[in-house]
This record gives C-alpha cells, sequence and structure tokens, in this order.
C-alpha cells in the first residue's frame, strides 16, 4: 500500500488515522462518471459514505451530484459547492427545519418516504411559497442478499410507499398544490455484489413506471439509488468496481423514453477503496487460546466489523516483512468484546510499534466514528501530503 519512503513518512505519524489515496479516489471518479456519462446517466454522490473535506471537494470537481439524508448534508454539499439544482434529499424523518432548508434552497427533489411526508411538504412549500419537486420512494419488494441491516427494499423494512399505498399516494399528489411529482425513487440496500438484483430492480421500476404512466401521470426521473458493493477481499486487484457492467444492466433493461432521465445515488462503490484505517500495535498478549494484537484504533474509529460483523483485511503495512505468520485477534482498545476487527487473521508475527492498515474503510469509515471513551478526534491524511 506505501512504498519504501512512504512508509517511513508514515511511522512519524501519529496514529491511529485514516489514509486516503486521492489518486485512486480520482481514477475511480473518472471511471464512474465516464461509465455514467457514455449512457447520459446522472449520479448524485451519497454523502452519507464519506463526507472529508478533500474527498467531498473532489468529487464535487468531477461534475457529481449530491444525495443527501440530513439538512446538514443539503447544507455542506452547497457549502462544498454542489448546484442546489443538482441534490437529492432523502430519510424516512426528515423534520421541519430540514424540510425548509432544502426549500429555501430550491433543491432538484425531495425523495419522499411516505404520504405524510409528502403532506407536510406540501403545507411547508404553500407557507414559503414555493414548489416543490419530489421523487416518490416506492418500497419494491426486492430481496438486495446484503445484510439485513444495509437491506431497505423489503416489505418489513421502513423505507419508501408501500405498492398498497401507491393509488393513495397518487391522489394525494394530484391534489397537492405546491408539490410536483418529478419521479419515482428506489433504494434496495447497499453492499450488492451480485448484478442480478439490479436486473430484478430494474423489472419492478418498469412496473410502477408504467403503472403511474397508465393513470396519466408523466414520470420525467426514474432515480434507482446506490448499493453498488465492492471487494472487501481483495482490495489491490479490484480497487475499482466495474463501473460498466453496473450500468450496462440499466441501460439493457430499463425501459425509458428519450426524455426520462436516469439518475444513481452511489455511495460506497465511489469512496470505499481509496481509504484505510493505518493503526499501530500497542501491546501484543497471547492467551489461552489465542493470540492478540491489541491496535491504539477501535470501534470509536471504524464501526463497520462491530456493527454489521463485517470483514475489513488487515495487513502489516511494512508487508514485505519476512517474519513468519501467525493468526491474531485483531482488536481494539474500547471495553467490550465487540471492539475486535477481525478473528484469527493470518498475519506476520507482530509486535508493540509495528502498523496495521485496516483497508476498504473510505466508506461508512471516518464518518461513523464516534468519541465514545472519550477518544481523540478522528485523524486523517492524504495521499499527496507524502
Ligand atoms: N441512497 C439511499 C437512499 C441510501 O439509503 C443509501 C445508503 C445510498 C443511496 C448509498 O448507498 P451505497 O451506494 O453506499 O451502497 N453504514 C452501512 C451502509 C448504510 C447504507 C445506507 N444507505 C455500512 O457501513 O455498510
Amino acid at each position: 500500500m506505501f512504498t519504501q519512503a512512504q512508509q517511513e513518512s508514515v511511522k512519524a505519524l501519529e496514529t491511529p488515522f485514516y489514509y486516503y489515496d486521492m489518486a485512486l479516489l480520482a481514477e475511480t471518479l473518472d471511471r464512474a462518471k465516464a461509465a455514467a456519462d457514455k449512457r447520459n446517466f446522472h449520479v448524485h454522490y451519497a454523502l452519507k459514505a464519506n463526507l472529508n473535506d478533500r474527498v467531498l471537494a473532489l468529487i464535487q470537481s468531477k461534475g457529481y451530484g449530491a444525495d443527501c439524508v440530513s439538512g446538514n448534508e443539503v447544507q455542506k454539499s452547497i457549502d462544498t459547492g454542489f448546484s442546489p439544482s443538482q441534490i437529492t434529499f432523502a430519510g424516512v424523518g426528515k423534520s421541519d427545519k430540514e424540510i425548509i432548508l432544502a426549500l429555501q434552497q430550491g433543491i432538484f427533489a425531495f425523495n419522499v418516504e411516505s404520504i405524510q411526508e409528502m403532506e407536510i411538504i406540501n403545507e411547508l412549500a404553500a407557507g414559503l411559497g414555493v414548489r416543490a419537486n419530489v421523487s416518490l420512494r416506492i418500497n419494491p419488494n426486492v430481496d438486495a442478499h446484503t445484510h439485513h441491516y444495509i437491506t431497505t427494499g423489503l416489505d418489513d423494512n421502513k423505507f419508501g410507499v408501500p405498492t398498497s399505498e401507491l393509488e393513495r399516494a397518487a391522489s394525494v399528489i394530484r391534489q397537492a398544490s405546491h408539490v410536483d411529482l418529478i419521479g419515482l425513487h428506489f433504494h434496495i440496500g447497499s453492499q450488492i455484489t451480485d448484478l442480478n438484483v439490479f436486473k430484478s430492480l430494474c423489472v419492478k421500476v418498469n412496473e410502477w413506471k408504467n403503472w403511474f404512466e397508465e393513470r396519466g401521470t408523466a414520470i420525467k426521473v426514474l432515480n434507482v439509488g446506490g448499493g453498488l458493493g465492492v471487494d472487501y477481499q481483495h482490495p489491490d486487484e479490484n480497487a475499482i468496481p466495474d463501473f460498466e457492467a453496473y450500468f450496462d444492466i440499466f441501460d439493457r433493461f430499463l425501459e425509458r423514453s428519450a426524455q426520462q432521465e436516469v439518475h444513481f445515488e452511489l455511495g460506497r462503490a465511489l469512496v470505499a477503496q481509496c481509504g484505510s484505517l493505518v493503526s499501530k500495535v500497542l501491546y501484543t498478549k497471547s492467551g489461552i487460546k489465542k493470540n492478540f494484537l491489541i491496535l491504539d484504533a477501535g470501534m470509536t474509529e471504524l464501526m463497520r466489523p462491530a456493527l454489521y460483523q463485517a470483514y475489513h483485511k488487515i495487513e502489516r503495512v511494512d508487508a514485505n516483512t519476512s517474519a513468519e505468520e501467525k493468526l491474531y485477534d485483531v482488536v481494539g482498545p474500547i471495553c467490550e468484546s465487540s471492539d475486535c476487527f477481525g478473528k484469527e487473521v493470518p498475519l506476520p508475527a507482530s509486535e508493540r510499534g509495528d502498523l496495521v492498515a485496516i483497508r476498504t474503510a473510505g466508506a461508512y469509515g471516518e464518518v461513523m466514528a464516534s468519541r465514545y471513551n472519550l477518544r481523540d478526534e478522528i485523524r486523517y491524511v492524504f495521499s499527496d501530503q507524502f
């Protein structure tokens, strides 16, 4: 991951910290944008995955739109330079204050998740004397075959309007004086690695688009959400997801007219592989059954393993060490047993002071860090600082 020369500089830094490979990020963004542009697809970057200032600024500079899930994210994207006309705002629990902010900014569209929310947006828009563009989020009941905590498109998930309610939703929209329905929105889950899942999504999108059109409602925007997964096992071999194959599925299976726009909300696929969490071994400990590597990073810096039992590849930063391999449980300093990055991880025999990198941590890493145990503010460095 680091050249010999970089390793020396890295060793001098205070750990733990996020390391962002800006060249890889730029290349990933260029590849995804080229594959989308070729098909005239619009991509909104899902800020929730990573809103580090420099990461976000680079994404904005590459011409992406923004997908936000809070008023603060809407404000942050505007402050970063995203045009309001490229901002979508999703989420099942938008507060009045957040809705008002987005209305005042004149964002591209609210992704509306319930009939009641639609009524409130209409009321608040009327109060301000503005009109709101909305896309209706439909829960299509498609299984994303991913971790149950990040599956969002099934009947028992809280997201979107259930299809049984669409008749009523359509009539509420028709009567709403300050709301314009511009599109339909779908997002069925995250870290989806089986592209067939997206094919099933296309079938549902076609079905519901036709349903609205048959009832005389024109649909300008088909927003199919995000969810494209990355290869956590092989961060170097598959550093850039296959965006061509991903967009090609939608190109082939989504029925649409020349005027209909297709929008995406990608988060993880754009930023996951450019980030690693770099941490120092504080202590080594041999238990009765286990060897432990105790790091100075914990679930407070990267929560995914504790929360979703997520796999992240762990490697020694000075990887060409010739020490014999041992199996380690790699753990953090936080006072609970869920604070574990990996069990029985094969690593060269390690000592206090050695550096490890926890890979594929650019998405849902830094943003989900917490100050639990009054830990330090998270630190980060960029590849072009060396
Ligand atoms: N659009 C909507 C409406 C979403 O809810 C999400 C993610 C995205 C787009 C972006 O999805 P992506 O392309 O990143 O898969 N913290 C979890 C992931 C939660 C995803 C939430 N929604 C994790 O660490 O795996």
